[in-house]
C-alpha cells in the first residue's frame, strides 16, 4: 500500500482532495493520523462520519431506534426537486426520515443513511445510478440485469438496509482501525485554506472533464440541505476540456500543491494518483516547485457502474 512505502506509522499525512476519504480511512488503518481536506460538502460528511470514533453503544442504541422508525411521515411538502425524482411513497419516507434525524445523537450517521438510501430510491435505471439526466417513469429494459425492471416506488426498504449496513461497517472499523488515531475534515477551498503540520501528501486529484463532484450527490445536496460550492470545484466536468479550461486547472491544482508545500517539510512526499492522460503533471509539478521523483503505473479494476471495467493510473511521487 502506498501508504507504507511513503510513510511511517505515527506521522500525519495531509489528502487535499480527499472526496470520501480512502486516504483518511486506510491512515487510521496504518497507524497514522490523517487531515483530508474537500470543498464538497457531501464529502466532507461522509468523511466526518466513516473516520469517527463512536461510542459503541450510543451508536447501536441511536441507529436501531431510527430503524424502528421508518416509515414515520410528516405533513412536509417535498421539493420540486424531490417530486421530480421520486414516487410520492419514496419522498414521504425520506422526508420522514430525515425529520427524525436530529433526534439522535449520531445525526449524522442518519444523514448519511439517508443519502445513501436517496440515491437508491432516485427514480433511475439500475445502470445509470452515477449520472442519471431525467427521472425514469416506466417500466425499461435493464442492461445490468437483462430483464424488465420498474424505477423504485418506495425507500423504506432502502432506509432500513443501509441504517443496518451503516452501523456494521462502522462496527467492523472500529475494530481494525489503530488505537489514538485521529482524523480530521477541513470544508473548504484547498487552494486557500489555512493548513497544519504534515509528514507528507497522499492524494487523488480531480481531472478536467471527468466528474463534476457536487452533482454526482445532487440528491444529498437537496435532502440534506448542504452548502453548494460547485463553482469552487477544479478541473469541473462542467468547466469542459477547452484550453481555457485545462490551464484554468492546472492553475487550480498548482495553487492546492504549493497551499500543501506551505505545510510540510522540504523533502516531504508527494504521493499523486492521477491518470494523466494529457500529461499536464510533469508542468504542475514545476510550477509548485516539485521535483517528479518516479511515475508509477499502475492497472485499477473499477467494480461498479456504467464506467465500470479496467483502466491504468499513475502514481507520481514528488518531493
Ligand atoms: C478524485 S476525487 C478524490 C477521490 C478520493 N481519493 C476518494 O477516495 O474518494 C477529487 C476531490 O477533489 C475535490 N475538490 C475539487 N476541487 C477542490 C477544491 N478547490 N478544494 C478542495 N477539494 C476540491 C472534489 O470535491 C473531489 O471530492
Amino acid at each position: 500500500m502506498l501508504l507504507a512505502r511513503y510513510f511511517r506509522p505515527g506521522q500525519h499525512v495531509l489528502d487535499p482532495f480527499a472526496g470520501s476519504g480512502t486516504t483518511l480511512v486506510q491512515a487510521l488503518e496504518s497507524g497514522l493520523d490523517a487531515t483530508g481536506v474537500d470543498v464538497a460538502a457531501f464529502n466532507c460528511l461522509l468523511m466526518e462520519v466513516k473516520t469517527r470514533t463512536y461510542n459503541p453503544f450510543i451508536l447501536e442504541q441511536d441507529l436501531r431506534s431510527a430503524h424502528a422508525r421508518i416509515g414515520e411521515t410528516t405533513g412536509e411538502r417535498p421539493s420540486a426537486y424531490v417530486r421530480r425524482w421520486y414516487a410520492p411513497q419514496a419522498a414521504r419516507e425520506l422526508i420522514g426520515f430525515r425529520a427524525l434525524v436530529d433526534d439522535y445523537e449520531h445525526a449524522d450517521v442518519l444523514r448519511v443513511v439517508l443519502a445513501r438510501a436517496a440515491r437508491s430510491a432516485r427514480r433511475t435505471t439500475h445502470f445509470d445510478l452515477d449520472f442519471p439526466r431525467d427521472p425514469q417513469l416506466e417500466p425499461y429494459w435493464c442492461h445490468k440485469h437483462r430483464r424488465e425492471c420498474r424505477p423504485v416506488d418506495t425507500a423504506a426498504q432502502f432506509l432500513r438496509r443501509y441504517t443496518l449496513d451503516t452501523l456494521a461497517r462502522l462496527k467492523a472499523f472500529a475494530r481494525v482501525r489503530a488505537r489514538g488515531c485521529t482524523a480530521s475534515v477541513i470544508h473548504g477551498d484547498v487552494r486557500e485554506v489555512a493548513l497544519g503540520r504534515f509528514a507528507g501528501v497522499l492524494t487523488s486529484p480531480p481531472y478536467p472533464g471527468l466528474i463534476d463532484y457536487h452533482e454526482q450527490h445532487r440528491y444529498a445536496y437537496e435532502l440534506l440541505a448542504l452548502d453548494d460550492r460547485r463553482e469552487l470545484e477544479v478541473g469541473a466536468a462542467a468547466a469542459g476540456t477547452s484550453r481555457a479550461a485545462l490551464a484554468a486547472y492546472s492553475d487550480g491544482i498548482v495553487a492546492a500543491l504549493i497551499n500543501a508545500k506551505e505545510s510540510v517539510a522540504r523533502s516531504a512526499p508527494f504521493v499523486i494518483v492521477v491518470n494523466d492522460r494529457r500529461d499536464l503533471y510533469p508542468e504542475i509539478l514545476e510550477r509548485a516547485g516539485l521535483r517528479l521523483e518516479q511515475r508509477l503505473r499502475r492497472h485499477v479494476n473499477r467494480r461498479t457502474g456504467r464506467r465500470a471495467g479496467e483502466f491504468f493510473e499513475d502514481v507520481l511521487i514528488a518531493r
